[in-house]
């Protein structure tokens, strides 16, 4: 049996893929949420300059005097900040034991531009290894895109997460993601495990799917499925959890799973 990250004491985890729409969002989510609802302390953070995870948990876009990732890494970026300064960024309580550093500008790429981004890498790690002293989980939402500020985020992590859809170009996708996360992890100094491969939207009953089972546990990460719900857009669209939504439909089954086993085992 695999360690679960608990077990590996790896408790800053990102949730990343360069693919747009495979349910990174949806995940982060339904993880964070899940494991507050389990007693954990949690702080997501929404690297993503779409938003979608700010929006979902009711910090809104455009209200930059909330703080939130780009005020951050604003700062200087050398340095980690103080306890009482990080706080200033953090909207707390958007659920019961859930805290979320929210992004609220969609340009913060262009407004940072690269080269600050980069500079801001070692101190946005040192901070959230300052943050992870008063929660048990710190879990990252990443956008669909692979620059600087994927690099940023990643490399401040101990562990990912990759959600993804059984479809062939899902192959040569996870070998560019692993790849990038071996770059973090050389720019990092340490290692940053891929711990979980988790298939979104599964369906049964297609007879391609095993084929897709075979080929992706060539790669040696551990493989979840969550089975492809009305529910989860349905819970989205009401900015609900899936636990609030649908807490006894397989899709929260299957992410209750991967709790189990792979974060809390
Ligand atoms: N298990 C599921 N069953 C059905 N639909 C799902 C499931 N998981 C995710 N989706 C749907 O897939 C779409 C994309 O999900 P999500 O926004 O989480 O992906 P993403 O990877 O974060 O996208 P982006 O790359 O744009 O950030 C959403 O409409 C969501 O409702
Ligand atoms: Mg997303």
């Amino acid at each position: 049996m695999t360690p679960s990250l608990r077990e590996l004491d790896l408790r800053i985890v990102a949730v990343a893929n360069q693919k747009g729409g495979v349910g990174k969002t949806v995940t982060v989510a339904t993880l964070a949420s899940g494991l507050a609802r389990r007693g954990q302390r949690v702080l997501l953070v929404d690297g993503d300059p779409q938003g979608n995870l700010s929006q979902l948990f009711g910090a809104p876009e455009g209200r930059p005097e909330l703080g939130g990732l780009l005020e951050l890494l604003s700062e200087d970026g050398a340095a980690p900040l103080s306890s009482a300064k990080l706080d200033s960024f953090i909207v707390k309580r958007v659920k019961l034991r859930l805290d979320l550093l929210p992004v609220h500008r969609r340009r913060l790429r262009t407004e940072l531009g690269d080269e600050r981004i980069i500079r801001a890498e070692k101190g946005f790690a040192l901070c959230l290894e300052r943050l992870a002293a008063r929660y048990d989980w710190i879990l990252l939402d990443t956008s669909p895109s692979n620059g600087a500020l994927e690099r940023l985020l990643v490399s401040a992590c101990r562990a990912v997460v990759i959600p993804m859809e059984f479809q062939v170009f899902s192959v040569s996708g996870l070998e560019s993601i692993l790849e990038e996360v071996a770059e973090c992890s050389r720019r990092a100094g340490r290692a940053i495990r891929p711990h979980a491969l988790v298939f979104t939207k599964a369906e049964n009953g297609l007879a391609r799917v095993e084929t897709y089972r075979k080929l992706f546990a060539s790669f040696k990460i551990p493989i979840f499925e969550v089975c492809k719900s009305e529910y989860v857009p349905r819970a989205l669209e009401r900015g609900r959890t899936l636990w609030e939504a649908a807490p006894s439909g397989y899709a929260a089954r299957d992410y209750g799973r991967i709790l189990d086993k792979s974060f809390l085992g």
